[in-house]
């Protein structure tokens, strides 16, 4: 089967397109012939080879999550599951091929009026959206920002606060039409990636959900109300300066909670249950999802560069 690995970390021009076997499911797993396959953040991490250190090499076939048809099940593995259309998070590799494993708890049925592009751009986005909600604890009427709001996880977020009563629902991005495209998805006001502009914004915010972090992270801190509940769930702007903590002791009697949160943490039958009533409100129209593109799995390495030149709103899709 065809399949994209590394062969040179850094550089798109690393990546390769090559023949492989196609992978056997071992017992608790299933293999999946893949229809649409997700470009994440993460993945570009990997493949510039900042990672390194936690075991990625050369020849990493990249991807960790994928739609399609389930094609064969490992030992112990309910066969009914042949012929299902899933999704499913094949961990940290593997996904950019035509065929896949999963272990089947990481796997669930989708709705027949889903594509399987939508899929692979909410399933792993749309959990972590969610549950930084849920960390922030956000009640109907206050204020939220949703800092770099552009991506996969934001759009979601943005969706979901508006959904839950947010009283407004701020974004962080870089132009006027992507602020234009956030406002339809329910964005109430459009910062600049400062936290500048939008005139009307509120003064304060009760809850900030941020895939930015970076050196401009402190900042924020000054524009979070008392009791404010700050969750940084991504670092696509780099780690925050050295002295974070100490701008946060200083805002100490604001009593503002700061915590990460990775939905690694959640229990996976949870993750399971929300990501099966988000796939059900989109194949409804309830939940909106957001293909910046399709490209062919051979075309991988434009898809990385398109990433990295900031292109890209929403998600790339990869079809085999
Ligand atoms: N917490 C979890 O469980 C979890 C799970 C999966 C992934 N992640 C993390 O989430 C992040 C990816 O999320 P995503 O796919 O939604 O995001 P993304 O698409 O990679 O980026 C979101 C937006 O952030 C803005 N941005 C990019 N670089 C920036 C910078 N230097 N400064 C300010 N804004 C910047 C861009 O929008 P504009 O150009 O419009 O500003 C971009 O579209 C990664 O850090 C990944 O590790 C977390």
């Amino acid at each position: 089967m065809k399949a994209v690995v590394i062969r040179t970390f850094g550089d798109p021009d690393g990546m390769e397109v090559v023949d492989v076997p196609v992978p056997v499911p071992a017992p608790g797993q299933v293999g999946i012939a893949t229809e649409a396959i997700g470009v994440g953040g993460v993945d570009a991490v990997i493949r510039r080879g900042t990672l390194a250190a936690h075991g990625f090499r050369t020849g990493h076939l990249l991807g960790s999550e994928v739609a399609g048809r389930v094609a064969a099940v490992g030992e112990d593995v309910d066969p009914s599951w042949i012929g299902r259309r899933v999704w499913a998070f094949t961990g940290l590799s593997g996904g950019y091929a035509e065929q896949a494993v999963a272990a089947v708890e990481d796997v669930i049925a989708l709705p027949d009026d889903l594509t399987g592009a939508a899929a692979v751009t909410l399933g792993g986005s749309g959990v972590v959206a969610h549950f930084a909600l849920e960390r922030a604890r956000l009640t109907p009427g206050e204020t939220v920002l949703v800092r770099g709001a552009a991506g996969s996880i934001g759009i979601t977020a943005v969706q979901l606060a508006a959904g839950r009563g947010a009283s407004a629902v701020a974004v962080t991005t870089s132009s006027v039409e992507r602020g234009a495209r956030l406002r339809d998805l329910g964005a109430t006001h459009v910062l600049d990636r400062t936290g500048e502009g939008g005139p009307d914004a509120p003064a304060g915010f009760d809850v900030v959900i941020d895939v930015v972090a970076g050196p401009q992270l402190p900042l924020l801190l000054d524009r979070m109300n008392p009791n404010g509940r700050f969750v940084a769930v991504g670092v696509v702007g780099g780690q925050p300066p050295a002295d974070f903590g100490m701008r946060l002791m200083d805002a100490f009697r604001k009593s503002l909670s700061f915590t990460t949160f990775s939905s690694d943490t959640v229990p996976a039958p949870d993750r399971q249950a929300v990501r099966s009533s988000q796939f059900a409100a989109a194949a409804r129209g309830d939940l909106r999802t957001v293909v910046h593109e399709v490209l062919p799995l051979d075309q991988a390495a434009l898809a990385h560069r398109r990433m990295d030149a900031g292109e890209v709103f929403g998600r790339i899709v990869l079809t085999p």
